[in-house]
């Protein structure tokens, strides 16, 4: 692994807490020396683990952070010298991989989604609890950010987006504020956002903050997906992701939203009819209590896993 340092200046403590970390373990059954692909390598945690256990690993990431995060954690990663970082694209993930030498590997897992540092950290502009640019960006090198969309976007295109992505059955009256807004003022952070949706809610009665919360977080994770253009990238990653594994070879998936769900849960019959392998799970497998006292975040994962037996 690289021995360059990044230049982080952000506190590099809880940068993410793994999730289904013993289920994806015990499921993709890692063998010493064999290759795998953490297609989301974010704060590393499924990633160490697999290190740990003699796995050759092929960590992927679009954030710049994330890569440079374990980067500079390298003295502190048990076996790092059978890990290679890229950051990319995990649509990519067959160039990505062949041109690493893993273009027949053991495991996969993808754990999709934001992380922890993410979310978290203010400047990127993901969470409307934090006041922040209106960013969204996963790949600081994508040309769009969240208030570009907010800006250009037509009244009909806010609204696509806030239904498709958000599932949000009041997206016409945020998008009609949001237009109406923008004419006076342009909507620039995560607060100005924020108090535009609340305004759209609110009108002609008094909600509650709870339940303006949850359509702020719905326009928030709408946002955020067309942003990063997330569910496309995961449609095109999956069958690549097929393609990559031997024989045996597993590919797990944890989601956390039902429209990520969908995708991955359609894939994996498609495979199964193909005959190209079996489904593992055929219930996701979700956390146990104790990973929810300790991290409430887990609440909505989900774990899908297959299993190819064709090459
Ligand atoms: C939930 S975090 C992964 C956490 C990691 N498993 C851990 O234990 O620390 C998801 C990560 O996936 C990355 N990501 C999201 N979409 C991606 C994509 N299309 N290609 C590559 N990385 C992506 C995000 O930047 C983020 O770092």
């Amino acid at each position: 692994m690289s021995t360059i340092k990044s230049e982080l200046s952000f506190d590099m403590d809880n940068f993410h807490t793994p999730v289904l970390l013993k289920e994806v373990i015990e499921n993709l059954r890692i063998e010493k020396d064999k290759k795998y692909i953490d297609a989301t390598i974010g704060g590393g945690g499924h990633a160490v683990e697999i290190l740990k256990l003699g796995g050759k690993v092929l960590g992927i990431d679009v954030d710049r952070e994330a890569i440079g995060y374990i980067k500079d954690q390298e003295l502190n990663i048990k076996n790092s010298k059978n890990l290679i970082l890229v950051k990319g694209n995990f649509r990519d993930i067959d160039e990505i991989a062949k041109s690493k030498g893993f273009d027949k590997v053991a495991g996969i897992i993808f754990d999709l989604g934001a992380s922890s540092h993410q979310l978290e950290r203010q400047e990127r502009g993901f969470s409307f609890q934090k006041e922040g640019p209106l960013d969204m960006r996963m790949d600081q090198e994508l040309a769009v950010r969240a208030l570009d969309l907010i800006k250009i976007l037509t009244k009909r295109e806010l609204y696509e987006i806030f239904t498709k992505f958000g599932e949000e059955n009041r997206a016409w009256a945020i998008s009609e504020r949001i237009v109406s807004s923008r004419k006076m003022k342009p909507i620039k952070t995560t607060k100005d956002l924020t108090l535009v949706v609340g305004e759209a809610f609110g009108i002609g009665g008094s909600r509650s903050n709870f339940a303006k919360a949850q359509v702020a977080k719905r326009v928030f994770q709408a946002l955020r997906i067309a942003v990063n253009d997330e569910l496309d990238a995961l449609e095109q990653a999956l069958p690549k992701a097929i393609s990559l594994l031997e024989k045996n070879g597993k590919l797990a998936v944890i989601s956390f939203h039902s429209l990520e769900d969908r995708i991955v849960k359609k894939e994996f019959i498609k495979y199964k009819e193909k005959k190209l392998g079996v489904i593992i799970t055929e219930k996701p497998i979700i956390p146990e209590d104790h990973e929810l006292k300790k991290n409430w975040k887990a609440r909505s994962a989900k774990l899908r896993i297959f299993e190819k037996s064709l090459i």
